[in-house]
């Protein structure tokens, strides 16, 4: 369709000698740019798997073409709340025995994983030649996907700092209870600090009602203007839920088993807010970003 329209405006406006107008519009049709966005939070535990599976699985169904970057270590992973048993990891691929696309495992709908929980030590430390070769196999993500979510650990260790100063969109995920709170400000308060972040989406998870979300978003967003210089953007809430624990213990995502669970219909929203954030708004070199920063390590 976008395709049909190009060729209609090349015949109206352009010299028909000019084939290079329709070309570049193919090639921008070909060749999206991949928003990487972390989901991360200060405290474990406060949804930030859940939000990654079932905003992957929610994107899919919109038609995007979705990667989850499975970055923690901790044991409750994507791969279990899928049901995926994935045999190969990143390190395979940093050790050269097997290719990206090799790695990358099918979930329900659609949705891709990369398990790279085994290999972040690695990544730190590339000779280069690993460096080159991993360059050049991931730079065909680019092309195959529109969105690359992150499931990181959650606190201020090296790692997750590393993946969310790799990614050019942070999520912070935040729960009602004060520890959650805290936590979820020092972490913004160190990426800000001492890494320059000044952008984060919050998505207040856990709550009763969406004017408690609204309520903990503003007491966050007062005390982060008071003493941080950073930017938060509200992206939505989700809704306490049993039959999200349901899904988790079916092993499935909640968008998935239970569509028109009330948390399901928080993240359907989320995810129109996500897409709904203006072109402009969005880092056109987050994908080159999340090469350099991600692989550039150590030179
Ligand atoms: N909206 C929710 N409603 C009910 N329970 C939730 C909700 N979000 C998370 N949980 C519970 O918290 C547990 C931990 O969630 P998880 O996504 O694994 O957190 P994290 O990845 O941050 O450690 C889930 O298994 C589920 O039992
Ligand atoms: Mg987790």
């Amino acid at each position: 369709m976008v395709l049909k329209e190009a060729a209609k405006e090349y015949l109206n406006k352009k010299p028909r000698s000019n084939v290079n107008y329709l070309m570049g519009e193919m090639f921008k049709i070909k060749a999206p740019q991949s928003r990487v966005v972390s989901i991360t939070s200060g405290k474990g535990g406060v949804g930030k798997t859940n939000a990654v599976a079932n905003l992957a699985y929610a994107l899919c169904q919109t038609g995007k073409k979705v990667l989850i970057v499975d970055a923690d270590l901790g044991l409750a992973n994507v791969d279990i709340l899928f049901g995926l048993t994935p045999k190969y990891n990143l390190q395979h691929v940093i050790l050269g025995q097997k290719r990206l696309s090799e790695v990358i495992v099918s979930g329900p709908g659609g949705v891709k994983v990369l398990p790279a929980s085994s290999g972040v030590e690695e990544l730190t430390n590339l000779n280069a030649d690993q460096r080159k070769r991993l360059m050049a196999e991931f730079s065909h993500l680019d092309e195959a996907y529109d969105f690359i979510l992150i499931d990181t650990a959650a606190g201020i260790s090296s790692n997750v700092i590393y993946f969310n100063l790799a990614a050019a969109e942070i999520i912070n995920i935040v729960e009602p209870d004060p520890t959650s709170f805290t936590d979820a400000y020092a972490l913004m308060k160190v990426l800000s600090v001492k890494y320059g972040v000044t952008d984060f989406k919050v998505v207040v998870n856990n709550v009763i009602s969406e004017g408690e979300a609204k309520e903990l978003f503003e007491k966050l967003k007062l005390v982060s203007s008071k003493f941080l210089q950073i930017n938060l953007h509200y992206l939505g809430y989700v809704l306490h839920d049993e039959k999200l624990k349901e899904a988790v213990r079916m092993q499935k995502a909640v968008v998935d088993a239970f569509p028109y669970a009330k948390s399901s219909r928080c993240f359907y929203q989320i995810v129109k807010n996500l897409c709904r954030i203006p072109k402009e708004h969005i880092d056109k070199q987050g994908f080159n970003k999340f090469l350099t920063k991600l692989l550039g390590r150590g030179e």
